[in-house]
Order: structure tokens, then C-alpha cells, then sequence
């Protein structure tokens, strides 16, 4: 089977899953590709080359990040294809993953795999409460467990839909509304502070260009879609979207020497 895998990841988790899947795929000799979403130019095209596709996400108050959800809006009416969908997460997001896959099948598209995948959190200056050491090790035991099910199940076309019901609708939704809300037509601003040494890693790791340099000074233009890719990256720490909580102890991915640039590439 020819499957294409999409995925965006701010800090490194949906990456993970996304090369997780990609060997599992591999190893039953299927063909795969997996895209980075921020470098997509025609979606459509690709997706017509492939026999399955499927999109993949980092969950941001039980929603999809505003790049993903752009993408799902220019992909085509596409009758019978088939298309999975899963998504990464701290905790919880009740339909994460089946909230795309519905509006996949609004398309047209046959969506019957949706999956969720526990991953460590990223959101290091809210949800400060949870652990910050990773153990890599039982984190690629349990994924890979996971991610293999999965693989099956979308190779032998089993139904497997995660978040598909009333329930985990609901208990989206009250996420959802309240972030939907908060984002809706509000601009993000980056705050920048002081000890800003210029090294430009934000300016190139930022999936939308958020960054500039203007008179040696780094300027934010206020289109941050909250990946918390820069803010876990920063060298020292002067970035911030929450002017309350430092990130003290950033994310730096899920496996021990996680390169950051990779979730850019396509493998
Ligand atoms: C803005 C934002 C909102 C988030 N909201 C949720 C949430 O509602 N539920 C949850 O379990 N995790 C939430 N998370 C955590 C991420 O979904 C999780 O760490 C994810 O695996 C990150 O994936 P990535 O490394 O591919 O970007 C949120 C993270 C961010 C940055
Ligand atoms: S990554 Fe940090 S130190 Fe480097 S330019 Fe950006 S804000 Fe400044
Ligand atoms: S400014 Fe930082 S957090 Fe916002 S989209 Fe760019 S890299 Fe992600």
C-alpha cells in the first residue's frame, strides 16, 4: 500500500509518533512518506498520488493548531479515499483526533482509524504541575505499542476510532469552545525579554515566520500560532507567552537527543 502521512509538530511528539508509524508501515513493506505540514505546497496533488493519507497533530485545547486547520480547509472533495487521523496530547482532548476526521468525512473522505497518543507535555509555563523528566525508554515502549495497533488496524482497514462518540464530544467541546474563544480573531504576541543574545534559532525554527530582525533588535509580527517550539528552544529562555510563568525546565522532545530541526523535514 502507497500511505502518505502529514503531520505538524511544534516541539517534537506528533514527529515521533509520525517515524513511529513510518517504520511499523515500512516493516510490512508498505511505501511511505511523511511531510511536514509547514512545508506543504499543493496538498491535493500529493494526496492523489497515494492510496492512503493521513494527517497528524499535536492537540492545543482539544483543537487542531490553526496550520492544520488551514490545510483540512484547501484539501478537495475527494469521494471514497481513504484518510486516518491521531493526534499527540499531554492528557486528554475527548474527540482530538475524530474532531478532524469528521471534518474529513464531510469531504467525502472514508475515515475509519483515529487515534490518540499520550505524549509528555510541552506546555512548560502553564501546565506546570506534571513531570518534566522524561523516561525515554518506557515512553518508546508504550508508543510503539500503540503505534503498531494502530498501523494494523489502518492497514487491514479495522475499525479503530478513538474519541467517536457523544461523550468524547461533549468533553472536547468543553475544552474546545472556551480556546476557541480565547484564539478567535486574537493576535498572539511573543513576548521577547531582555536577555535576548541574537542567536536567530527562533527566527529559523518558527513554523510561520513569526520572527524578524529589524535594527539588530528581534521583532515578533504577532502571527505565533502557540507551537511552543521557540519558546522550549530559546537558549536562554527569553522567550514567553505567559507574562506570569517563566519556562524553566523546557521541552526538548522525546527521545534523548532529540534534534529539534527534524520535525521540519520529510522522511
Ligand atoms: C497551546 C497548547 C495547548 C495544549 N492543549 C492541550 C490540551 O488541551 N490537552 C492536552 O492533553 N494537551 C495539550 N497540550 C499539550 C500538547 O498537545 C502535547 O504536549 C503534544 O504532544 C505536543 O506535540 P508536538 O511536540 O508535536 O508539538 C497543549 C499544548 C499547547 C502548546
Ligand atoms: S532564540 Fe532566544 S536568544 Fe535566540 S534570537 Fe530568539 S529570543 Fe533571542
Ligand atoms: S513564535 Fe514560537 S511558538 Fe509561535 S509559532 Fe513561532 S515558533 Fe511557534
Amino acid at each position: 500500500m502507497r500511505i502518505l502521512i502529514l503531520q505538524f509538530s511544534g516541539t517534537g511528539n506528533t514527529y515521533y509518533v509520525a517515524n513511529l508509524m513510518k517504520k511499523a508501515f515500512t516493516s510490512h513493506e508498505n511505501e511511505v512518506v511523511c511531510y511536514p505540514i509547514e512545508k506543504l505546497t499543493d496538498v491535493n496533488e500529493l494526496i492523489s498520488q497515494y492510496d492512503v493519507f493521513g494527517i497528524g497533530f499535536p492537540i492545543y485545547g482539544s483543537d487542531m493548531p490553526s496550520i492544520v486547520k488551514n490545510l483540512v480547509e484547501t484539501i478537495h472533495q475527494n469521494e471514497g479515499k481513504r484518510a486516518f487521523t491521531f493526534c499527540t496530547q499531554m492528557m486528554y482532548s475527548g474527540d482530538g483526533a475524530a474532531y478532524l476526521a469528521k471534518k474529513l468525512i464531510k469531504k467525502g473522505f472514508i475515515v475509519r482509524q483515529c487515534e490518540h497518543f499520550n505524549m509528555p507535555n510541552n506546555l512548560r509555563d502553564y501546565a506546570k504541575f506534571l513531570p518534566t523528566k522524561v523516561n525515554y525508554q518506557k515512553l518508546e515502549k508504550r508508543i510503539g505499542k500503540k503505534v503498531n495497533k494502530f498501523c494494523l488496524a489502518i492497514e487491514n482497514n479495522q475499525r479503530r476510532r478513538k474519541g467517536m462518540n457523544i461523550l468524547s464530544n461533549f468533553l472536547g467541546w468543553i475544552q474546545r469552545y472556551p480556546y476557541q474563544k480565547m484564539t478567535k480573531d486574537r493576535l498572539i504576541e511573543v513576548l521577547i525579554d531582555k536577555s535576548c543574545i541574537l542567536c536567530k534559532k527562533c527566527v529559523s525554527l518558527c513554523p510561520v515566520t513569526n520572527f524578524s530582525i529589524e535594527n539588530g533588535k528581534l521583532v515578533d509580527n504577532k502571527k505565533c500560532i502557540l507551537c511552543y517550539r521557540c519558546i522550549n528552544h530559546c537558549p536562554v529562555n527569553a522567550l514567553h507567552i505567559n507574562p506570569k510563568n517563566n519556562v524553566d525546565k523546557p521541552y526538548h522532545g522525546p527521545t534523548a537527543n532529540f534534534k529539534i530541526d527534524d520535525v521540519m523535514k520529510s522522511i
